[in-house]
């Protein structure tokens, strides 16, 4: 998609990020991040309005965040405590934060919104250079499902309310594992269309990204309530640290 670029999603989204981006898993993510950071330092990459941030930072945690996004910042920027949170502004594949972490995270399928493998694998490797010995970067991503595509393309009804629809329409090229989405939100008030490209990457793949980092698969669990994961998991939440660590 032409034009688009690291900082383009929160241009189109941060007014209603929050009322229309809820996956509805923010308090488990919440609980076991906070378990997972053993009360250590937490950076989390795109950290955008800061819906798990916040609340990580509320249980005592010193977290800092980085957002390629001033928009999505701005948001975060004006809730309780949005303002204490140190944040760079910056891209995730050239991380410009100082300093190691003990827990470095980025959910919610964000990795995906690096278009290319190369640039995926740097962020992977810019993550592991930030982390302690024995830190950890968790990942939560969905487990792709090509099999809704036919003649690589799909079209579904993204949402519906009395007051409007919107429709999400892809294209898929199984090649590059790219999908380019627009959102067709239709409302009495008007039509707005989202675009959003994505490079999407099964769990194998990101674990030879994590390899490529000098990063191992610590563990990997199908939710964020450590639910088993297996041929139908719909989605993973996987958990890297160095090598040399048990
Ligand atoms: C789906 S939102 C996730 C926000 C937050 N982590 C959450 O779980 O609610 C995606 C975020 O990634 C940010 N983003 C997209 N591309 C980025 C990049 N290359 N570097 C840093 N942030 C990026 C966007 O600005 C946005 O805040």
């Amino acid at each position: 998609m032409k034009g688009y670029g690291p900082a383009t999603f929160g241009k189109l989204n941060a007014d209603d990020y929050d009322a229309l981006h809820d996956p509805g898993t923010t308090d488990e993510a919440v609980a076991l991040l906070a378990d997972l950071a053993k009360g250590g330092s937490v950076l989390e990459l795109a950290i955008g309005t800061g819906r798990v941030a916040l609340p990580l930072a509320a249980r005592g945690l010193a977290v800092q965040g980085l957002d390629a996004s001033p928009d999505m910042v701005a948001k975060l920027r004006e809730k309780p405590g949005g303002a204490d949170i140190p944040v760079v502004i910056g891209d995730m594949a050239n991380m410009t934060v100082d300093g190691k972490f003990d827990l470095i995270f980025l959910i919610f399928n964000t990795l995906f919104n690096l278009t290319s493998q190369e640039a995926q694998v740097r962020c992977f490797k810019n993550a592991a250079a930030h982390l302690t010995d024995d830190g950890i970067f968790v990942v939560e991503m969905f487990v792709p499902d090509v099999t809704q595509f036919h003649n690589h393309q799909n079209v579904r009804t993204a949402r519906l309310s009395e007051t409007g629809v919107t429709l999400e329409a892809s294209l898929h090229d199984p090649v590059t594992q790219r999908i380019d989405f627009q959102y067709i939100r239709m409302t009495d008030k008007g039509t707005k269309i989202v675009p959003l490209p994505m490079r999407y990457a099964w769990p194998q793949e990101i674990d030879l990204m994590a390899q490529l980092a000098g990063l191992d698969l610590k563990n990997r669990w199908g939710g964020w309530q450590r639910e088993r994961f297996n041929a139908d998991s719909k989605m993973h939440v996987s958990v890297y640290g160095h090598r040399s660590t048990p």
